[in-house]
């Protein structure tokens, strides 16, 4: 990447991650660290993404009920996320508008996913922290995925915030999690989720390409 394009990609709200951001994993080195890019998801990642992610979830991924809150929509405003290694895409977060059936706005994080050869560097914690940043800077109250409890209660997400939410399709209650962004936000909240983002084709298209060119 030129100085210059990596200037204009600045302004186009293109961070390194701080150092803070990588606290789920020592492994990661100074040199990697600053190497890393995590900016908005641009068209040209598309393609890339889509083989990031057949590659981490295999083409059950379009089965999940997570799918159902996010087919046929766009990802909400400035929270999906790339990040880049040399100029190579090795990772990807984006988080969507949902509501409950209670009328709690939120949003839906995932799929997040790092490429197979650089997990365990920090990536998908920079990311994910990035995105978490960046929702309650927007505004955002709070955040609802389906994942290993494991893995994102680092991040603050907990079992209780879902106990009376419902996903739309089969969802391991152990796995369905919530965190607030501003405390209490969650109080309340029941029933099913819907999706409530702006309708989108993007995603849809690249993969209606993908497979005629694959056919
Ligand atoms: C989950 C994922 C995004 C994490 O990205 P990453 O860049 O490897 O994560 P980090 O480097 O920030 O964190 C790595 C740490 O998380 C742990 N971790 C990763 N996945 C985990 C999981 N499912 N459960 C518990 N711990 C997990 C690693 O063991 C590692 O622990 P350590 O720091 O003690 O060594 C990545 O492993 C991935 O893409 N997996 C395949 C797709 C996937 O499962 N996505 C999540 C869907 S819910």
């Amino acid at each position: 990447m030129s100085i210059l394009t990596e200037t204009k990609m600045t302004a186009m709200n293109l961070v390194a991650p701080r150092a803070d951001q990588f606290q789920a994993s020592a492994a990661v080195t100074a040199d990697e660290r600053a190497r890393l890019r995590i900016s908005d998801e641009t068209a040209a990642d598309i393609e890339a993404r889509e083989r990031l992610l057949d590659a981490a979830f295999g083409p059950s991924r379009f089965a999940k009920s997570s799918e159902r809150l996010r087919v046929g929509r766009a990802p909400a405003r400035g929270l999906a996320l790339s990040a880049h290694l040399d100029g190579e895409l090795v990772g990807t977060i984006r988080l969507w508008h949902i509501a409950s059936q209670s009328g709690h706005a939120a949003l839906l994080l995932g799929p997040v996913a790092v490429s197979a050869a650089k997990q365990s560097l920090g990536i998908g914690g920079a990311l994910i922290r990035e995105a978490l940043e960046r929702a309650r800077a927007r505004g955002h109250k709070a955040v609802i995925l389906v994942g290993d409890e494991p893995y994102y209660r680092r991040f603050g997400f907990e079992r209780r915030h879902t106990l009376a939410l419902d996903m739309p399709g089969p969802v391991d209650p152990a796995r369905f999690l919530g965190l607030e962004l501003e405390a209490g936000a969650l109080d309340g909240a029941s029933g099913l989720l819907r999706p409530t983002g702006p309708r989108g084709q993007r995603l849809r298209a690249a993969r209606t390409a993908r497979l005629a060119r694959a056919a």
